[in-house]
């Protein structure tokens, strides 16, 4: 196969073709136009002249242009040459930048990043670009192993018990009652949950969640949640308070998704704020969409810990929070679920001791009724 010649060689030669181009278009018109103009000045500065003396006068203008045109156009050419080269290096350069970064990202290399290119927003755009999906690759690469620690350190827990009750049986220590039945199941509930929450994560994270989307009142949304978690915040003494503000616009949402997320911030929300506090469940309009928002009267969460909340596995207090049941997967998965309906999902607290606030924000449904939400009482 013949090998294509490089960028810059195929950039200067198309400069030069337009050069070429238009030094023949020039050359054309000017040999139709010079002739005929020599002409009629000469008619009208010294009336009709011989034939001999109009073609040596032809031939002396025709002589004198060339010559004229051929040294303007040697000197054209060379600094247009100079210009075409300088031109095409100064475009070249970053591209070339461009493939060599590449290349280091596919061998592995996520720390490769391009410089600003002063080329104007198109490459500008091209290398934020690039960037930025360096950077996801690199922070990917920097949490996986983590990832892979913690997925095998969740793992090991339930799969201690199980092993340690099966040995139990089998020596005889324990017998197959009631309670060991209901140890084994709920260690085996807890794997299960797990496997199907990092499955859950990983679909979204891959944008490979169908979401059953239609148009729907956020107070439907709102209604749906509070009445799923309403009687653990009475079993626990929490009082749950739920508000739709008028106007709160329609969203185009997958309920039993949104609602998936409802109840895990609600869920969280209880885990945390203890008898007697309050959770409040509150829609409104905001930017043309709808703020779904769960705010606790509870522990908080202290500024180390708040920007971390939504990574997989993370726990403000591990040993507590595990003692809870929650693996620290919960609000990856609200995120996630958010994020795949366009929205976004951020958490707030004045820290410890000071409540917190988790808001969905929605983008408005795009079509159907504008579907207002109405008041609803706790
Ligand atoms: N309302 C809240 N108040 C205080 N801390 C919270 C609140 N919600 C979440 N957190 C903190 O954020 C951490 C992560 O929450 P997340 O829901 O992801 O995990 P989890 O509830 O521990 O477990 P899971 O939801 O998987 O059962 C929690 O362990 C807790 O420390
Ligand atoms: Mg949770």
């Amino acid at each position: 196969m013949t090998r294509r010649p490089g960028l810059t060689a195929r950039l200067v030669m198309a400069q030069l073709l337009v050069v070429f181009v238009g030094l023949a278009t020039l050359f054309v018109v000017a040999s139709a136009v010079g002739p005929p103009l020599l002409r009629r000045h000469l008619r009208s500065a010294v009336g009709a002249v011989s034939p001999h003396l109009s073609r040596h006068l032809e031939h002396a203008f025709l002589a004198a242009g060339s010559i004229s045109l051929a040294i303007g156009i040697a000197a054209f050419l060379a600094a247009a040459v100079v210009a075409a080269v300088l031109l095409t290096r100064r475009l070249s350069r970053p591209i070339h930048e461009l493939a060599d970064a590449a290349d280091r990202v596919t061998a592995g290399d996520y720390t490769a990043r391009l410089g600003p290119t002063r080329l104007g927003p198109e490459f500008e755009t091209l290398t934020s670009a690039f960037n930025t999906m360096a950077d996801a690759l690199e922070n990917t690469e920097r949490t996986r192993p983590r990832l892979l620690g913690d997925v095998a350190h969740e793992l090991r827990t339930p799969l201690a018990t199980i092993e340690a009750y099966l040995e139990g049986l089998a020596d005889g220590v324990r017998t197959l009652d009631e309670h060991t039945l209901e140890v084994l199941g709920a260690q085996t509930t807890r794997l299960h949950r797990l496997v199907e929450d990092i499955s859950l994560v990983s679909r979204a994270e891959e944008h490979q969640l169908s979401l059953a989307r239609s148009t729907l009142p956020a107070a439907r949304l709102v209604d749906a949640a509070a009445t799923a978690v309403r009687p653990g915040f009475r079993t626990r003494g929490v009082d749950l308070r739920v508000m739709v503000a008028p106007g709160t616009p329609a969203v185009d949402a997958d309920r039993d998704r949104l609602v998936q997320v409802l109840v895990n911030l609600l869920t969280n929300a209880l885990r945390h704020t203890p008898s007697g506090g309050t959770v409040t469940l509150a829609a409104e309009p905001a930017g043309g969409g709808a703020v779904i928002s769960v705010a606790d009267t509870g522990e908080g969460i202290a500024p180390e810990h708040l920007p971390h909340v939504f990574e997989r596995f993370y726990r403000a207090d591990p040993a507590r929070d595990r003692e809870h049941g929650g693996s620290g997967i919960g609000l990856t998965i609200a995120r996630a679920l958010v994020q795949a309906h366009g929205g976004t999902l951020t958490a707030s607290s004045e820290g410890p001791g000071k409540g917190a606030v988790f808001r969905i924000g929605l983008p408005p449904a795009s079509d159907g009724p504008d579907l207002q939400g109405s008041n609803v009482g706790a």
